[in-house]
């Protein structure tokens, strides 16, 4: 008498090229978190409805995996490439997107950035941030409203831009002074903000690692165009993270990390005042939670 070595095959069957996607999502246990279980299902199907429509070669899986270590291994505290990469294919923007609908008129949201640093010095009103002393003085200005228009009190804008060399203070802690760029400032009753920093200039995203390469066999190239960034946040209203765009800059169509709103592009006007040279007027308008 012959034994059954067969034993008991999965209730899905076993894994074949057409139920792929059935039998590894499958294995999620009943008992894990809802939304983890969703997302890793939702991933699974899409990472195999990609290799099958592709026909995605062995070689190229192992490219892909050797690209994904390489990135991996590139990242520092200082550096982090999964980021760029998110941000090159757009999947940044795309989940800011998703996460911040506002009403119309409302100023609309852009990605951070990995250049952001909490504890910026608050500063007097108009004061200047450039510590280094080069650049294009540009006078930035403007109010911080509500919908209906009203001036919002209170409102905390953190700001910070690279220098005229193209590069974030924390890129260069050796050269820059430190806060050079960055400030926080705090609207009074006429919400009204102004400060003096530089006309920004574009720079190209780090591109000295797996996903410079990437760009480049892409023929992308990796640029950001000049821009202004900035966190507005007042009591009862949703938290804004922006830039605002040189308008002239000539990579304003093809920002490297898709950052650009039509609304979000600035006036830059020549300003011949004493040393200040260039002047940017925008209104930030905020919406309140819902
Ligand atoms: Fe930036």
């Amino acid at each position: 008498m012959t034994s059954d070595t067969s034993g008991k095959a999965p209730a899905t069957g076993y894994f074949t090229e057409d139920n792929s996607v059935e039998v590894v999502n499958a294995r999620i246990g009943g008992n894990v978190d809802a939304r983890l279980a969703t997302v890793l299902a939702c991933l699974v199907k899409h990472l195999h409805t990609f290799a099958q429509e592709i026909e995605l070669t062995q070689e190229e899986w192992e490219l892909g995996i050797g690209f994904l270590t390489r990135t991996g291994q590139i990242c520092t505290r200082e550096r982090q490439e999964f980021i760029l990469l998110s941000d090159t294919l757009g999947l940044s923007m795309l989940v800011d997107a998703i996460n911040n609908r506002r009403p119309n008129g409302a100023t609309e949201n852009t990605v951070l950035g990995p250049f952001h640093v909490e504890g910026a010095p608050v500063r007097a009103m108009g004061e200047r941030i450039t510590l280094d002393g080069k650049g294009d003085s540009c006078l930035f200005l403007g109010r911080v409203l509500d919908l209906d228009g009203n001036p919002v009190e209170g409102a905390r804008i953190d700001v910070w831009s690279d220098n005229a060399d193209g590069y974030y203070d924390v890129q260069q802690p050796n050269i820059q002074p430190k806060w050079n760029n960055r400030g926080v400032f705090v609207t009074g009753p006429d919400g009204h903000y102004s400060f003096i920093g530089i006309k920004p200039v574009s720079y190209p995203i780090p591109d000295d690692g797996p996903v410079g390469k990437m760009l480049d066999q892409l023929g992308r190239h990796p640029y950001r165009p000049a821009h202004m960034h900035y966190i507005v946040q007042a009591q009862g209203y949703q938290k804004l993270v922006t830039h605002t765009f040189v308008g002239d800059d000539p990579y304003l169509d093809s920002d490297t990390v898709f950052g650009v709103k039509k609304t979000l592009v600035a006036p830059f006007e020549p300003a011949a005042d004493g040393d200040i040279l260039w002047r940017s007027d925008f209104d930030f308008v905020l919406a309140r939670f819902e």
